[in-house]
């Protein structure tokens, strides 16, 4: 088997051991004679891992009973309407925190449903860092504050959560869910497309605390209601059920590993491993973020011309280091660590950076 050091963005690298296992049960699941793709969503077999993603998801944040955790399709870019369409009242307005592409897409697609507020934005500088919590200008009455945890195309993240007094918080956590622990007691809502850190695309995860949804707007279509998924554990219509089976074995695979811990003392070091080459090429790479603002998850940096960058990625990708390329709305380079990444491949990179500097200085 050919090994590729794999620093794509998302969808993005799984965990070996996870992939091995789908592999192992993938023709014969439990001795069935089928796989889990071709059982029903009504099978007990499938209600189990559905209720096993529930339950392990759980587990990992150390919440049980205020909250649900609901599998459904549509991405994270659903959410960002869904949360509106839900939670947002007519003549009501909701805060959003402007950190860079993807805050902003859910700010506009609240927008066309209703009269979200930008109570911070870190656009001027081109979003290199993250709002203090003295810069939020928050509505006394706000129906809530989404923000969004981890900026995947900036390469910035927030080390804390922002302080938004009693409004409830909801927030995008797609691209660093699960690498770090998180108080998932001060947040009345979290999203999440799995395809980075939790398993593949198809499957988007949404924590949900149950009493907010008594506050939910009625006449929303169904499949676009919480309430819908809540009532019927996910299984209102037939769900991901082959991405929410990978999904389980993931959370399986972080849950073994040691936990939120566990996987935030694994992406400190391998972030820290990439930065301080950065820091250490004397001006030859710049990284975007400001140091207190550097993402664990999405390293982005720049090299001293388009031209060095673009011969970067092609010699990488010669050596079997792919998905180095920026996002293409900013360019440059981008590193996306997620969980499943080892040490050894950054430590590859940072081999590999070291030379073509030399070589390109
Ligand atoms: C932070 C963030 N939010 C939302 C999205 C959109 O997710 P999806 O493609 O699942 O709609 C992405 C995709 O990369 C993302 O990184």
């Amino acid at each position: 088997m050919s090994e590729v050091c794999n620093f794509n963005a998302g969808p993005a690298m799984l965990p070996r051991a996870v992939l091995e296992r789908v592999q192992s049960e993938l023709i014969d699941y439990h001795g069935k004679g089928m796989s889990i793709m071709e059982m029903s969503h009504r099978s007990k077999e499938y209600e189990a891992v559905n209720a096993n993603a529930e339950a392990t998801f759980k587990r990992l944040l150390g919440i049980d009973k205020d909250y649900r955790v609901l599998f459904v399709q549509g991405g994270a870019s659903t959410q960002f309407a869904m949360v509106p369409m839900n939670f947002l009242p007519v003549g009501a307005t909701a805060d959003y925190l402007i950190t860079g592409l993807w805050a902003e897409k859910a700010f506009e697609e609240a927008a066309l449903l209703g009269k979200p507020t930008q109570a911070a934005s870190t656009k001027e500088g081109g979003y290199r860092r993250m709002p203090t919590n003295q810069e939020l200008r928050l509505t006394p009455h706000a129906a809530f504050v989404h923000y969004t945890t981890n900026e995947t195309v900036q390469g910035t993240q927030f080390h804390a959560i922002p302080e938004v007094g009693d409004r409830p918080l909801v927030a995008d956590m797609s691209s660093d869910i699960f690498s770090r622990p998180i108080d998932a007691s001060k947040f009345s809502l979290i999203y999440a497309g799995a395809q980075k850190n939790l398993g593949p695309s198809g499957v988007t995860v949404v924590l949900l605390r149950e009493s907010w949804l008594e506050k939910a707007n009625k006449g929303v279509p169904t499949m676009l209601r919480y309430a819908t998924h809540v009532k019927n554990n996910s299984l209102y219509n037939t769900p991901p059920s082959f991405g929410v089976y990978v999904l389980s074995l993931v959370l399986e695979w972080i849950e073994k590993a040691g936990g939120l811990p566990a996987m935030a003392e694994r992406n400190n070091a391998k972030a820290k491993t990439i930065y301080d080459a950065i820091d250490g090429s004397g001006g030859y790479y710049r990284g975007h973020a400001e140091p207190g603002a550097r993402s664990i998850m999405n390293i982005t940096f720049r090299l001293p011309s388009e031209e060095l960058e673009k011969k970067f990625v092609a010699e990488a990708q010669a050596v079997k280091m792919v998905g180095l390329a920026g996002h293409r709305s900013v360019g440059g380079l981008r590193a996306s660590i997620y969980n499943a990444i080892p040490l050894e491949a950054c430590q590859t990179l940072v081999s590999f950076m070291k030379d073509f500097a030399q070589r390109n200085g």
